[in-house]
């Protein structure tokens, strides 16, 4: 069995982070967020990996991926030339796909679960699509699923009354009928070719629609608030401390901590779980829990709690805590001593920035 993580959304919701690179690329305890799913897929004994990218944000992601060699796992990048929906996305991939069933994964999912229980389901049943669905609070935000038994008796793409509280999360199994199913549809109200309703359809001509349901912790990254959850979440699950870097002796540290080579901690308290790269320099500062910080990244004097710091950032003298930030690469934040007290910015556009006093 194969399968495509589809990756090619623009991430609108991300920027600016998403000007200069993909959402699926952003770091979540140091990895990018995609890393996780292949990690996932792999485990699960899938190592032929077909990413849908857009032609924009292809480049980005064969720097960090490559043919995937590295990663235990073959890569394939396939085009997804205009953004018409996710069962467009598959479309792309039917020649890559061929015949056989495949998982489809969404790219900028973080699940827990392992994937192995939901393929075997797959593989038990005689179902023609089994699909991830978790109860949710808010099912409008989603695709979400009525059951009877195991089977999937109706479909709805985010409904203003929910049929029930299960939300379709990004995670399917199909066999090639899914292509019968897409041949079928036309686009939705938002332009798009909705894999919903192509499902729908597989419902509606008696083929087998299954639902796997998943009680442990998901998130659909796709929010700078729900990328520091995420981020809160694995470093909770942080097994065990790794410090290659140096801890000065003036400096305290406690509970779980990853401290990258070259990184230098002097005069500093940092409170785990924290996890840091290499070559930092970090300063009379406090890192506070669930915080992860990039490669090449200088805190001096400031306090930092709950955050990601990209990759070549500075954070110098600041008298408020960094707190709940997503802050990017070669970032710098300085605070300094005169008159008029004053704020001297210069963001990207859909920066974020908010004082608390
Ligand atoms: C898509 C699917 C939806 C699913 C959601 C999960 O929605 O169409 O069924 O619940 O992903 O994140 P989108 O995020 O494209 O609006």
């Amino acid at each position: 069995m194969k399968a495509i993580i589809l990756c090619a959304g623009k991430g609108t919701r991300l920027r600016p982070l998403t000007h200069t690179s993909a959402k699926h690329l952003i770091p979540v305890m140091n990895k990018p967020v995609l890393l996780y799913s292949i990690e996932k897929i792999k485990q699960a004994g899938i190592t032929d990996i077909g990413l849908i990218v857009s032609p924009d944000n292809k480049e980005s992601f064969q720097n960090v991926f490559g043919d995937g060699i590295d990663f235990g796992v073959r890569l394939e990048y396939i085009v997804q030339k205009d953004p018409k929906g996710l069962a467009h996305a598959v479309l792309c991939a039917k020649e890559y796909i061929g015949d056989d069933d495949f998982l489809m994964y969404l790219g900028d999912n973080l699940i827990k679960e392992d994937l192995d229980t939901f393929i075997k389901s797959f593989k038990d049943s005689k179902a023609d699509a089994t699909i991830l669905l978790a109860p949710v609070e808010n099912p409008s935000r989603f695709g979400v699923a009525k059951m009877k038994g195991n089977n999937i008796i109706a479909v709805v793409e985010k409904p203003k009354n929910p049929p029930s509280n299960l939300a379709i999360i990004g995670v399917y199994i199909f066999s090639k009928a899914i292509f019968e199913g897409i041949a079928n549809i036309k686009p939705s109200w938002r332009n798009e070719l909705e894999i919903t309703d192509a499902i729908d359809y597989l419902i509606n001509n008696n083929f087998i629609v299954n639902g796997h349901i998943i009680y442990s912790w998901w998130k659909d990254t796709g929010m700078p608030d729900d990328i520091i959850e995420a981020n809160r979440r694995l470093l909770e699950d942080l097994a065990d401390s790794n410090i290659l870097g140096n801890i000065a002796e003036n400096s305290l540290t406690q509970g779980k901590i990853v401290i990258g080579k070259g990184t230098n901690i002097l005069d500093s308290v940092i409170r785990g779980p924290v996890i840091i790269g290499e070559n930092c320099t970090i300063t009379y500062a406090y890192i506070g829990p669930f915080t992860s910080i990039g490669d090449n990244v200088d805190i001096k004097n400031a306090e930092v709690e709950n955050s990601i710091i990209m990759e070549n950032s500075k954070i110098i003298n600041l008298s408020r805590k960094v707190d709940s930030s997503l802050i990017g690469k070669n970032v710098f934040i300085k605070e300094i001593e005169g008159k008029p007290k004053s704020l001297k910015i210069v963001l990207g556009d859909h920066s974020q920035l908010t004082l608390k006093d």
